[in-house]
């Protein structure tokens, strides 16, 4: 029961890694707002979850009503917070040259401002309690170019860098406040990502992502959203009591080859 008594908030709660964050702190003892555009996926996670004693609010947190809503719930219910998990987020593979400033303006807007205005609303009600700790989803996008069916992640990459910063920048800043802000970092990892990034594609197509995602990693395969889930825990729980600003690689070795 490492969360036990805490309160945390989880962004985009409905599926993959943020699902399985929400059900591994539900099971450690944490009281959750949970949040998912996708109403049906959120419903799903807190009915896994056992629902009663935890919160939910829908909406785009790339909204800051939505990123309002969710601090003060978890004030108005539980009486503050704790932990947020900044896990919200979109992927996207396009070139450079085939981007619009629409596609760019979206991608930023879920996977950063989302951080941005959740943090933002989060920070000051951790500061009163002297105590709270965010854990960024950034990835090993953040580090290094990356190319999928002939064209490139930059815009997702440049997102993830940018939440590995936000943790580092935030850290500095609110360390003397008791405030830890940490980045985890995952490699491949099966979600829906791949399939709610185009749900056109192919089975196959897919299925040939994963493969050749687990083909480049040196563990020979990618991970589970548990094996992500855990790392989260880590961040979020006391047992990383001195560990602030950093980017926890969780990647079956891909960035050490
Ligand atoms: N799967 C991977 O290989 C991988 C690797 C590194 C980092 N990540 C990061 O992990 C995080 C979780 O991704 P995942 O792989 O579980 O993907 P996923 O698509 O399964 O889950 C993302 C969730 O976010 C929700 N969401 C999307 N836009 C939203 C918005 N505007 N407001 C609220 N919710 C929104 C989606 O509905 C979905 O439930 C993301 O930040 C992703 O970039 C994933």
């Amino acid at each position: 029961m490492r969360l036990k008594g805490k309160t945390a908030i989880i962004t985009g709660a409905g599926s993959g890694i943020g699902a399985a964050t929400a059900e591994r702190f539900a099971a450690e003892g944490a009281r959750l707002v949970l949040n998912d555009l996708n109403a049906a996926d959120l419903t799903r996670t807190l009915t896994t979850i056992g629902g009663s004693g935890h919160e939910r609010v829908g909406g785009d947190v790339s909204q800051e009503a939505t990123a309002e809503r969710l601090v003060a719930t978890a004030c108005k219910q539980f009486g503050g917070i704790d932990v947020l998990v900044n896990n919200a987020g979109i992927h996207f593979i396009r070139d450079i040259t085939e981007t619009s400033s629409e596609d760019w303006d979206g991608v930023m807007a879920v996977n950063l401002k989302s951080m941005f205005l959740c943090s933002k609303h989060a920070i000051p009600e951790m500061v009163k309690q002297g105590s709270g700790s965010i854990v960024n989803l950034a990835s090993i996008s953040s580090f290094v170019g990356q190319e999928m069916e002939g064209q490139s992640t930059y815009l997702y990459n440049v997102t993830k860098a940018g939440a590995q910063q936000l943790a580092v920048s935030l850290a500095t800043r609110y360390a003397a406040d008791g405030v830890r802000v940490n980045a985890v970092c995952p490699g491949a990892t099966r979600t829906g990502q791949i399939r709610h990034e185009n749900p056109n594609r192919s089975g196959e197509a897919e299925a040939a992502i994963w493969e050749g995602a687990g083909g480049v990693t040196p563990l020979g395969r990618v991970a589970k959203p548990s094996e992500i889930a855990a790392a989260i825990l880590f961040l979020a729980s006391d047992e990383s009591s001195f560990v602030t600003g950093s980017s926890l690689v969780v990647d079956g070795g891909y960035l050490a080859r």
